[in-house]
Formats: structure tokens, C-alpha cells, sequence
């Protein structure tokens, strides 16, 4: 019988994920991405929208991310300068007057919001079934820029994404203590409800409420009420190979002091840092039990478990 997708996770979800921070991408720039077991190049044309095409040239297989030049909203192949527009065509070869018909990229869908470039990744190449977010007020005044991290974890993103319902390692990987813990599934979204009392590794205590939300398999959005008011992101992307790169952001609300909300940013993330740490020591070594061995006050798995195979299941069909 042939096994379906989902039975052991393999292999990768549909999804948007996060693929750069915005400021990872300014105006003419270009960033050698490898995802999905795909070799892809990210560009910010001179119009300031980013694109992604596949990043090994059709021509002779050069990384376009590896010295490719951003011209007007097209990228030059740094091989041979065969010039590939935003929609994946070679529109110029400088040493000939007739372009190959096949000559073009595949393109990936991208929505840049929140400071965030998301790609759209599905197996078999089908369009977006959900949307990405827009965060309240996100680059306005209200919230300072993202600051913001990146570690690369020799795990599989369901891993990372069951931290979202497991309430029992709170204590004893990041001593924090949990007061109130409540899960919600809603269609593409997985949400946590969670308040207690964190212990930073740095000393003191924080009292906190926050409400973290899974918008499909890929990242998460906190809103956090602690010491101060943050948004926090924390998003996985799978490079193929068996690791990930786990991006991880903050955004404070600016208090009116720039000094003080920096020093706060930079020991958040720090503190973000030991907190991942923590659980990838586990993440790493660990192995997957399907099905675990479960006690009636572990959280939501089984349940957060069939939420997550909806990625990996075909995208039911649109209404009549
Ligand atoms: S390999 Fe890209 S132009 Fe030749
Ligand atoms: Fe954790």
C-alpha cells in the first residue's frame, strides 16, 4: 500500500515560510537561499519588490544568488549575463539576438508583510490556500524594528511546532513556570494561551501573558505582555538536508528611551537565544514516537499532531 504523506511527517509541509527578514534585503540586493532541497535566489528589484525565482540557471547551472546583479526588476546570471525577469524569462542574452524558448526560471509566490519575506512552498507547486497575517500597526510608530536572530537545528519542523502544546516541558527545560495554558485550533491557525512566570537565565522574574499563533506549519506570531509589551516571531524553514534555519524576531514598543529599549532588545533576544538553545539540546537527539506513550496531563499532541498532517494532506477544494 502506499504509504500517504502524512503517516511520519516526512519530507515538507505546504506553507508560507519565512525566508528573510526585510532589512536582510534591501533595493538590488540578493540572497542565495537553499530550501525544500531547492537552490532558490531571493532579489530586491530597483521597484523594491522582492522576488524568488529557482536559483540554478537553466543556461549552465550557475547560483544566480552566488554574484547574480540586480538590474531595474530583472537579475544577470553572473556566468554568461543571461537576464532573467521577476516572472522567471530570459529576456536578454548579450552575446545573442535569439533567447532558447525554455529559457526561464520557476517562480515562487512571495508576500512580504511585517517586515517578513514569505515563500510559498507546496509539493506539487500549487497555489496559496491561506493567507499571511497582517500584524496590527506593524511598521508604524508603535512598534520599533525587528531584532532579530538566526540558528541552523538538525531536527524536522514538526518538532519545534509541538512546542506550541506542550505544556509539561515548560519547567523542566526553561524553568518557567506556567499558571494558565489553553490551546485553540482554527482552520490553519494553532494558538496558545499562556501566563505564568518566567525565570531568564540572566536572573529576576517576569510575569507573563502571552497568546502565540501558528499561522500554518511554518511560523509563529507572539504577542506578549511581560516586563514590556513585544511581538516576537520565531519561524522554521527546512532546508532538506535535515536541518532547518530557525529565524527568530522581537519588536518592543518603543518607551520613549532608545538606550534603554536597545539594551532591553538585545538581552530579549539573548534571552530568546538560551531559551531555543534549550529546547534544540532536546530537539537534536531526540527521536519521534508515533505513537507517543501520552499521560492525562500532557497537552494537546495528538490533537496539534492531525492539525499539522493538513499540510501535508491535499488543500480541500473550494466550495461550490
Ligand atoms: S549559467 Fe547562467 S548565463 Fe550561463
Ligand atoms: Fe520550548
Amino acid at each position: 500500500m502506499k504509504r500517504r504523506r502524512f503517516d511520519d511527517f516526512e519530507g515538507f509541509p505546504r506553507g508560507w515560510f519565512i525566508v528573510a527578514f526585510s532589512d536582510e534585503l534591501p533595493v538590488g540586493g540578493t540572497l542565495q537561499l537553499r530550501y525544500f532541497g531547492r537552490e532558490l535566489v531571493a532579489y530586491r528589484g530597483e521597484d523594491g519588490v522582492a522576488r524568488i525565482l529557482d536559483g540554478h540557471c537553466p543556461h549552465l547551472g550557475a547560483a544566480l544568488g552566488a554574484g547574480g546583479r540586480v538590474v531595474g526588476t530583472s537579475i544577470v546570471c553572473p556566468f554568461h549575463r543571461w537576464r532573467f525577469e521577476g516572472d522567471g524569462r530570459c529576456v536578454e542574452i548579450p552575446y545573442c539576438d535569439e533567447i532558447p524558448k525554455k529559457a526561464a526560471l520557476g517562480t515562487w509566490p512571495v508576500i512580504e508583510r511585517n517586515g517578513l519575506v514569505h515563500v510559498w512552498y507546496h509539493p506539487d507547486g500549487a497555489a496559496p490556500d491561506f493567507e499571511v497575517p497582517t500584524l496590527p500597526n506593524h511598521g508604524s510608530d508603535e512598534w520599533l524594528p525587528w531584532r532579530h536572530s538566526k540558528i541552523s537545528i538538525r531536527t524536522h519542523s514538526k518538532e519545534i511546532v509541538e512546542n506550541v502544546v506542550d505544556i509539561a516541558h515548560f519547567e523542566p527545560v526553561h524553568g518557567t513556570h506556567v499558571a494558565r495554558f489553553v490551546n485553540e485550533f482554527d482552520g490553519h491557525k494553532a494558538i496558545q494561551h499562556n501566563a505564568g512566570i518566567a525565570y531568564p537565565r540572566g536572573g529576576g522574574k517576569d510575569r507573563f501573558e502571552l497568546e502565540a499563533t501558528y499561522y500554518g506549519p511554518g511560523f509563529q506570531i507572539t504577542d506578549m505582555r511581560g516586563f514590556l509589551h513585544s511581538l516576537l516571531v520565531n519561524a522554521h524553514t527546512m532546508v532538506g538536508d535535515g536541518t532547518l534555519d530557525l529565524r527568530f524576531g522581537v519588536a518592543i514598543r518603543p518607551s520613549g528611551d532608545r538606550s534603554r529599549d536597545e539594551a532591553f532588545a538585545n538581552a530579549y533576544i539573548e534571552n530568546l537565544t538560551t531559551g531555543f538553545l534549550e529546547d534544540v539540546q532536546i530537539w537534536e537527539n531526540k527521536a519521534y514516537r508515533q505513537p507517543p506513550l501520552l499521560c492525562k496531563a500532557d497537552g494537546p499532541i495528538m490533537k496539534l499532531r492531525k492539525w499539522y498532517s493538513q499540510f501535508y494532506e491535499p488543500a480541500p477544494a473550494p466550495s461550490e
